[in-house]
Formats: structure tokens, sequence, C-alpha cells
């Protein structure tokens, strides 16, 4: 190479990596209410490590901790017109960098002023109208245009509309969209009129195969569905399910349509973060060589910790989740009195509807010492939770990835799941005839398919616990990171972008 060459050979290299920005509404550690929080931090941690660039953006609310805020440098503000009036509004960036992702956060506290992210329909509905235009004209302002925006869950889904109609034309128009279904519960569904108002997208954009879905009302995610340039969802199984009527949530016939550009990738988690050998909120840290020994630490110290009887035989069964329908647990208030043969603990945490809120309350005054619910959301607790039980319990109705069952196998505590999305994917059936599988498993959604396979995993945790310790061995052996997952990323992304 000559000398002119080698001199410009670092600035080739540069010009040619991969810009993705990350478009969503939640994102660990300033921001957090479930697993879509989790994803925005770790996917694009792992795409950097991938010779990726990449730059999140999300709303500074709030709520986000002052520990963050003061942390934040300002890189300018503009004002940006919003609704059919053409109203303006204040954008602010504030950006910060965390082992080489920057965080872009945008900045107007008339829409993002409040305790949580998300409060009513009725206003989530225009902030994110905001939110989304917002972050397309911060990209135009920062001069950072990237080569893929990857936006998620219905909160971003007006980037791919926004980037077609009223940016085309302007430099972030050369970026391709890609749009992540995390949940297809969630639509962003209201009155055309209210839509229309806020987002000031044009007119033509309110029928059939984009927005309106009847003659009142129209769907964000429907809309950003049809005009991204890729959908992903977040498992295989999840990609297939939400094509049908049972788990399409009224959007199967649309994603039938789409299904050309649609694909399912399944979630990692961070393994930095959710790592038993170095996880400082835990009592005692343990690897796979030495959890025999050294995993019931955090079983005694979680059972001082939530004041359950004090007793290394007790089989310890956890459950972390929102306690919302999705999460299966009307299967575990109908067999819970079955549960508690005097054997078995449960450990509850988790924030959500009162009447599961309410009902595992009253089962910790039912069984003094051997239940316990936190009925709160708490980071330290969660990791206990995962380090201190024996089994973990994920029933649910229905779930594109799940997380909690990817932490619970990394933590080396054995899940039990119903077969379906993202479950379904990540944890393979107890075979006692191979010695095979990493948790136990039902498929029919009845409270007696539930109680048999945790009647399954009581029998080989009480009377084989040889064969029980092999399968903690395997599913603290078992690749959960991100690693692979992020590679078919890239790949898409080289496909849309023209790389490939
Ligand atoms: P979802 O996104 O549907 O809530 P996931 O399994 O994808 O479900 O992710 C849930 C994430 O939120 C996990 O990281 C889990 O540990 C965390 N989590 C849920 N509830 C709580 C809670 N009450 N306290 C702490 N962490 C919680
Ligand atoms: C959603 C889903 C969950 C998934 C998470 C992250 O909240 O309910 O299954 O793991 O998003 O993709």
């Amino acid at each position: 190479m000559s000398e002119s060459a080698a001199a410009l050979a670092p600035e080739i290299s540069e010009v040619s990596r991969r810009k993705i920005a990350f478009v969503g509404s939640e994102c660990y550690p300033f921001v957090k209410t479930g697993g879509l929080g989790d994803v925005m931090y770790a996917l694009p941690r792992a795409l950097i490590r991938e010779d990726c660039e990449v730059r999140v953006i999300l709303p500074l609310y709030g709520c986000i901790p002052e520990k963050f805020k003061k942390d934040l440098t300002w890189k300018g503000s503009f004002m940006m017109d919003l609704t059919l009036e053409g109203r303006t509004f204040f954008v602010g960036i504030m950006e910060t960098e965390i082992d080489g992702v920057i965080y872009d956060l945008i900045d107007n506290r008339e829409f993002f002023d409040w305790g949580n992210p998300y409060t009513s329909l009725w206003e989530d509905i225009p902030k994110y109208c905001y939110f989304s235009k917002a972050s397309l004209a911060a990209l135009n302002f920062l001069g950072w245009i990237p080569d893929i925006i990857h936006c998620h869950d219905w909160q971003a889904s007006l980037v791919p509309l926004y980037l077609k109609t009223r940016f085309w034309g302007t430099p972030v128009s050369n970026a391709r969209a890609v749009l992540t279904i995390h949940n297809l519960r969630f639509q962003g569904i209201c009155s055309i009129d209210h839509l229309k108002y806020w987002s000031g997208l044009p007119d033509y954009l309110f029928n059939y195969p984009e927005l309106k879905i009847n003659d009142r009302e129209c769907n964000m995610f429907k809309g950003g569905l049809a005009l991204a340039d890729w959908i992903t969802t977040v498992s295989a199984t999840y990609a297939e399910e939400i094509q049908t009527p049972a788990f399409g949530e009224g959007l199967d016939s649309h994603l039938r349509f789409h299904q050309p550009k649609l694909s399912g990738i399944v979630n990692g988690i961070d393994t930095d973060i959710w790592n038993s050998g170095t996880d400082r909120l835990l009592k005692a840290t343990y690897t796979a060589d030495d959890f025999l020994d050294r995993k019931v630490l955090n079983k005694r110290a979680l059972q001082e910790e939530m004041g359950l009887d004090q007793d290394d035989r007790k089989m310890v069964i956890g459950l972390v989740s929102r306690l919302t329908d999705q999460k299966g647990l009307d299967l575990i208030d109908a067999i819970f009195p079955s549960l508690m043969d005097g054997n078995t603990q449960v450990v509850v945490l988790g924030t959500g509807d009162s009447r599961y809120e309410n009902a595992f309350r009253y089962y910790e005054g039912k069984y003094p010492g051997c239940v316990a619910a936190r009925i709160t959301y708490n980071e330290g607790i969660a990791h206990r939770i995962y380090a201190g039980a024996d089994a973990f319990l994920v029933p649910s109705l229905f779930e594109p990835c799940g997380l909690t069952q990817l932490i619970a196998m990394r933590y080396g505590t054995v899940p039990i799941v119903r077969e379906t999305g993202g479950l379904k994917d990540t944890v393979a059936p107890w075979d006692p005839e191979r010695n095979e599988g990493n948790g136990f498993t039902f498929t029919q959604y009845l409270p007696g398919k539930l109680l048999e396979a945790v009647n399954a995993a009581k029998t080989v945790y009480f009377t084989d616990r040889w064969h029980w310790d092999e399968m903690v061995r395997r599913d603290m052996e078992k690749d959960v990171s991100w690693a692979s997952s992020a590679l078919q990323y890239i790949e898409l992304y080289d496909r849309l972008s023209g790389r490939a």
C-alpha cells in the first residue's frame, strides 16, 4: 500500500461503518418498565461489538433519575412544527455516551415531564407523535444520517410514516426503517381526528392499507407496519403466531399481507449485567463450576430477606413479572393452594393489575413463611430472586419473547413455562430418557396443565437431584447472549441498506 493510501485507510473504514439509530420509548438504565427497556440497552451494545455505530433516541422523561440527567450534554435545540395547525414545539437534544453507545434524549417538558413514561392513551398519542417526528428532526439537526432507523413498538411506529412523507427528500430519508414488534397487544388506537390533528400526517395515510381500522378509528402500529421497510418480532414462533387470529390482536390479516417483509429474531440478554459470577447485588457469586455449593447461599439469603422459613430442603419457586393477564397469572391463582404442599415456597415480585397484586398479598397472609409477595418494582430484589430460587414460573398466555426465563436459566434457576412465543423457542422441555432440556413446559392454557408441569419439576427436584443439577448446569451454560441474534440483525440491516 502506498503511503497516501495507508493514510486514507482508517478514514475509509470509518466511512463504511454501519450507522444504526434506535428509536424507542424506554431504555435501561434510564427508564425501564419491562423487556423493551432491556433490549434497547443490550442490543446496541452487542451491535457496536460488530463494528456498528449506534445512537439510541429516547424521551427525556421527568422520571429519569437525577444521576443520569446530570451527565447529559446539551447538543442543541430547535422548534418543530406538529399538528394540523402547524403549532410549534421545542425540541432539545441532550446527549451522553455509555461504553461507546450514544444516547440522545429528546427534551420537551410539556410532553415528557410526567412521573411515568406511559400515562393514558389520550395523552400518550400526542406524546409519541411528537417523539417520532422529533427523532427524525434530531437526526437531521445532528447531521448524523443512519443507514437504518430501528424503531420499537407502537410508540415509535410513526417514524416510517414521517420518513416517507414529511421528511422525504431530507437527508434522513436515505435511511431504511425497521420496525420491531415487542408486544402487539399495545397498538396506539384512537379516533382518526385525534391522530390527524396531532401527527399532521397527510390524509391519504388515513386509509385502510395504512392507518385506518374502521370509519372512526386508526391505529399507529398498523400504519408503521405498512410503511416500514422490514418488520421483525422477537422470536420465530411469535412471528408465526401473530399471523393468526388468536395472537394477531386484530392485525393478523394485515401481518399476513406483509408477511414477505416479516421475520422473527429471538432476543438475548446482556450477559454482563446478568452474570451470577460477578453480580454485586447477590449475597454470593457463583458459576456453572461451583453452583452446587454456592447457589444455596443465595437461597438462604433470599429466604431471610423475604421472611420465609429458613430451610434448604424447601423448593423455592420465583416469579418476577408485570402482573397482567399476558403473564398467565390466572393459572397460578387457580392452582395456588395445590402448590402449597409444605415443601414449597413461592416468591413473587411484580406490579400491575390490582386483581393480581391483591391475590398475591392474600396468599402471603394465608401461608406465612411459605409465600412472600413484594408488590413493587425493584432491580436488586429481582436479581436476588433469579439467583436464590430453584425454579421460576413463566406460564404466559402469550409471550413475544420473554427475558425472565433467559435470566433464570443463566442463573441456574429452572424455568417452568408455557410453550408459546419465545418461551417455546428458548426453553427445551425436559427429556428424562436423554437427559436433555432446559425446563418444564406445558402447552394448553389450562390450570391443570400448569400444575402437571410444576409437579413434574417437583418430582425431579425432590427425588432425582442428580438430573435436576444436570439441568441447572445445562441452563447456566446455555448461550442466551445477544451474539448470534445481533449478527442476524446486521445481516438484515445490510440487506436493506444495499451493503449485502
Ligand atoms: P415484559 O417485557 O413483557 O414485561 P420480559 O420478560 O421481556 O417481559 O421482561 C421483563 C423485564 O422486566 C425483566 O428484565 C424482568 O427482570 C423485569 N421486571 C419485571 N417486573 C419487575 C419488577 N417488579 N422488579 C424488577 N424487575 C422487573
Ligand atoms: C415485550 C414482550 C416480551 C419481550 C419484550 C422484549 O414486552 O412482552 O415477551 O421479551 O417485549 O422484546
